[in-house]
Order: C-alpha cells, then structure tokens, then sequence
C-alpha cells in the first residue's frame, strides 16, 4: 500500500485592485473580465492536506481567527464549507488517479468570511497542500488554474507573488477554452514597489451576502455593461501604474473601481449593500487625509471593511489614525506578500 501523505501550505490573501466581480460559468468560475490585486503578507492561511487510505470520508478541521488577543479553538466543520473541500480534493485526486479521503486542517490568522479574501487564501493553500500532498508536478500555471475551479476564483490569484493579474483569453467568452486558459501571473515581486494595505476594520463578523451568490446577480444591474467596458482601461493603467510605481495613477483607479464593483451589488437585483457607517467614516478620513497631503487610497472587497494602500512609509502613521477613527475595532497592517508556498512535506 502507498503510505499516506501530508503536506502544509501557507497563502497569503490578496486585495484586488481591480476587481473580479461576475461569473460567465459558475461550474468552471469564469469570470466575465480580468482582474488585478496585490497578496497581502500577514493574512495567511496555514492548511495541511492528509492523505490516507483509512478515512471513509473528507474531513475539515477549522481554527477561525477570533480577535486579536484571543485563543483560535478547533472546530470541526460540516456543511458547505466541507463541501467546497471536499470537491477541490476530488478534483485533485481525479488528476492524480487516487482514491484516498483526506484530513484537512486549515487555520487563519485573520478574520474570516469579511472581506479580506479568506476563501481566496484558504483555496490557495488547500490547492497547493493537496497538490504537494498527492506528489503532482504542477508549474504554477497549472496550479494558479486549479486553484480557480476550486470556486473561489480570486484565489488563482494568491498563487503567484506580489503583485498578480488573473488574465481572460481574448474574444468571445468560450467555456472550454477559457476554462484552460484562465489563471494568474505575477505581474511583478513584492520588492518591486513597497506598498502596504492596512485594513480598517469596522465588522469582523460573518458577512450576510457571500460573494458566491453575488457573483450570479452581477448580470442583473443595468450598470454591469457599463462597468465591463470601463474595464479595458482601468486594467490597463492599473498595469501601467504598477510598473512605473505611480501611486497617485494607482490609487485613483483602484478607488473608481471599488466603487464602480458596489454600484454593481447595489443595482443588482436584489441589491445588496456591503458598506455600514464605519466604512463611509474611514472612506471620508482616507479623502481628508490625501488632501492634506497624506497618500492613501480605499478600496472595499464584498464586505464593509475597507482596505487602506499607502507608501510603506506612511503605513504606521495610517494604521494609528485608523485605529483612533470612531466604529474602526482594528487595523490589519500588512505589506506585499510572497505567494503561496509549501512548508512542510512528509510520509507518514
Ligand atoms: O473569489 P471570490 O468568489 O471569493 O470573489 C472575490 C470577489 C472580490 O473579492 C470582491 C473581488 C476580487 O477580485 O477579489
């Protein structure tokens, strides 16, 4: 008998600076346009993949962040979260032509399910942990794709490093060959230009609205045409601003494009609003702030906790004048994070 294996994954989470928001086909996540983020170094998941051919089934232990000060207990999860697992690993074990149940154990270090992209380093790190698990060779083309069909498309990009763009293949939407093409790359390392995001948080509890579902609604606000052809352009000069490290560029289109994202969710049909009055007090403080000469810029994944980018260097003044906002509980700071790695691999 081949003896089980287990290997340990770490993934950043990422912050999308244009986003991925729509999905052409749910069963292969597609998205309808590419987007862009930068992964963030200290909101990790830690997963490890056991492989072994005495379980009847999958199992998923969770340790959820709990506050900054508090324990992080184990719970066994059930439900769809063991379901999503359970797929991914069932897409793996299909590639590697093996039958064997796994154990997964998956811990966070930051909140989870409030906008700050678990789902994206949770599927990352499973993905990577079940790959290293079962032995595959996998470049990370392969890998960052089947992170994708995980389900959580915006965790292809949490493979590569730094800064990643999730690319769409060109002309018209073709679920297979789109379905083969569909993965991110590095647009540039993290040492390429050092910002960082802090993370004001005003809800650090589960969101009402996953992004999951919302995705299907894209399509129904009479705003999402506008929004795909404003995209061609935002990518661009996202690009654009990341190679020249222009700031200013960046910042402003990453706050178009946010907002444009939740004009999507507020017209879709059934609306759905993200943003409590804690997100409005930090988006009025980071617009003060810039015009008083402090460069920061906002953008809102789906959830009400709103993302600070600044230079590193202004990154400890912006992480104490968040904190002191009134409705901010706290802040995350963070700097551009490597991808996802394999840390530990073993035979049992
Ligand atoms: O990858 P999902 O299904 O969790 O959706 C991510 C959606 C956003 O975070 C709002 C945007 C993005 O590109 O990350």
């Amino acid at each position: 008998m081949t003896p089980p294996r287990s290997a340990t994954a770490i993934a950043p989470a990422n912050i999308a600076f244009i986003k991925y928001w729509g999905m052409q086909d749910v069963a292969r996540t597609l998205p309808y346009n590419g987007s862009i983020s930068m992964n963030l170094d200290a909101c990790l998941t830690t997963t490890t993949v056991t492989f072994d051919p005495d379980l009847a089934e999958d199992e998923l232990i969770l340790r959820l962040y709990a506050g900054p000060a508090a324990a992080t207990p184990a719970r066994r999860a059930a439900g769809r979260p063991l379901e999503r697992v359970s797929a991914q690993l069932g897409r793996l074990r299909a590639l590697a032509g093996v039958g064997w149940r796994a154990r997964v154990e998956s811990a966070n270090n930051f909140p989870s399910d409030a906008g700050i992209a678990s789902s994206a380093a949770a599927f990352a790190a499973l993905t990577l942990a079940g790959v290293a698990a079962l032995g595959l060779d996998l470049d990370e083309r392969e890998l960052s794709l089947w992170t994708r069909r995980g389900g959580s498309g915006s965790a292809c990009r949490s493979i590569p490093s730094g800064y990643a763009e999730w690319c769409v293949p060109g002309g018209p939407f073709d679920a297979t060959s789109w379905d083969a093409e569909s993965y991110a790359v590095s647009l540039a390392p993290p040492e390429h230009w050092a910002l960082a995001d802090v993370v004001a948080v005003v809800d650090a509890g589960v969101k009402k609205i996953g992004s999951a579902e919302n995705h299907r609604l894209a399509a129904t606000s009479a705003y999402f045409p506008a929004r795909l052809a404003e995209l061609p352009a935002r990518l661009a000069a996202t690009r654009d601003a990341i190679a020249r490290r222009d700031l200013e560029l960046l910042g402003a289109t990453i706050e178009a494009d946010a907002v444009s994202m939740h004009v999507v969710c507020m017209t879709s049909r059934p609306p759905s609003f993200y943003w409590n009055s804690g997100t409005m007090t930090v988006i009025h403080a980071v617009r003060e702030w810039h015009a008083a000469g402090l460069y920061s810029y906002f953008t809102i994944d789906a959830g009400s906790n709103v993302h600070v980018i600044c230079a590193a260097p202004d990154r400890a003044q912006l992480e104490r004048r968040l904190a002191a906002l009134p409705g901010v509980q706290f802040v995350l700071g963070n700097a551009v994070g490597m991808g996802a790695r394999v840390v530990e691999m073993s035979n049992l």
